[in-house]
């Protein structure tokens, strides 16, 4: 089967990528700079494309039975910016169609539900939102997953040198997942997926933890180097989202995963595509 990826440079989309490559699909990355990716990814075809252009896009596609969108809301992105996930979305469905693309697989996020939940209203949630209905109205087949936490985020985004940084205090547990479990569970969609079925999966981890005992759990079981959990108090988030993109991103997606009410929904996706087994140390040994 031949894949496209888009996005396989990014904190996710790497160890998916290697899944899917893993799982022996003919794989070809789409990205905007070529040179970049190409270290990364020696066994794949490498071709350039920029969602902000069709035609590239329509281009990289040709011959292509299934593509993957690791894309993001970037933390200093504006409303009013080119949204890869809403304008460049009907970019890639628009070439999708043109080049005859059999499938469009999505990398969602179960805590944009929390849109609408206590008065919480955020923008980028409206783009995730939008962006699951364009691929469902675009009536390409698609496989859409809704992962929760990723534990790649404390070694990645909540990383700030020795720190694994953590906002607020929160008892919500979410199922933290390990991506290349969650990768594997990606290929295996795409193996059993009939041609014109749609498919649509909550991903969760092995357990149920809260922010601060799954940080507690990787910052001990880290080898490469002593490192610290540092608490933020909210409210310095909040104040600093006045003058800062990031300060209002973090705000807001930290308030939403401390309050979204996760509970375990992945039952039929372990059925259908495996349980994810990786632990919170397993995870912060294999660093
Ligand atoms: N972190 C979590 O716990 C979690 C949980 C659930 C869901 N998610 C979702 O996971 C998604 C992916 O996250 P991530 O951390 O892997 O994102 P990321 O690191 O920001 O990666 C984004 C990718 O998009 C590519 N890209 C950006 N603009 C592009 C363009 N114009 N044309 C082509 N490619 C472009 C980037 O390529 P370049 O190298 O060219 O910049 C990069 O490879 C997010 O949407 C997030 O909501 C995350």
């Amino acid at each position: 089967m031949h894949v496209a990826v888009i996005g396989a440079t990014g904190m996710l989309g790497q160890p998916v990528t290697h899944e899917l490559i893993q799982a022996g699909f003919s794989v070809r990355i789409i990205a905007r700079d070529v040179k970049k990716v190409c270290h990364l990814f020696p066994e794949a075809t490498i071709v350039a494309g920029d969602m902000c252009n069709v035609q590239s896009l329509t281009n990289a596609l040709r011959g292509i039975e299934v593509v993957y969108l690791n894309l993001s809301v970037k933390q200093n992105e504006k409303e009013a910016d080119f949204h890869t996930e809403a304008e460049g979305l009907i970019n890639l469905l628009q070439a999708a169609r043109m080049a005859g693309v059999g499938r469009i697989a999505y990398l969602s996020s179960i805590v944009m539900r929390y849109q609408g939940m206590n008065g919480f209203n955020w923008w980028a949630f409206d783009v995730k939102q939008e962006a699951v209905r364009l691929i469902k109205a675009s009536k390409i087949p698609y496989s859409i997953f809704y992962p929760s936490c990723f534990m790649e985020t404390m070694n990645g985004s909540q990383r700030v040198g020795r720190f694994v940084v953590l906002v607020g205090r929160s008892t919500v547990r979410p199922m933290f997942i390990a991506a290349h479990d969650y990768g594997k569970q990606v290929a295996r969609a795409f193996q059993i997926a009939e041609d014109s079925q749609n498919q649509e999966y909550v991903i969760q981890g092995p357990e149920a933890v809260t922010q601060h005992k799954a940080a507690k759990r990787f910052v001990d079981a880290y080898k490469k180097e002593v490192l610290k959990i540092r608490t933020v108090f909210p409210l310095l988030l909040k104040l600093g989202r006045l003058i800062s993109p990031q300060a209002d991103y973090g705000w807001h997606i930290t308030e939403a995963i401390n309050k979204y009410p996760e509970s375990f929904e992945a039952g039929q996706t372990w059925n259908d595509l495996g349980e994810p087994k990786t632990t919170l140390e397993q995870f912060a040994e294999q660093q």
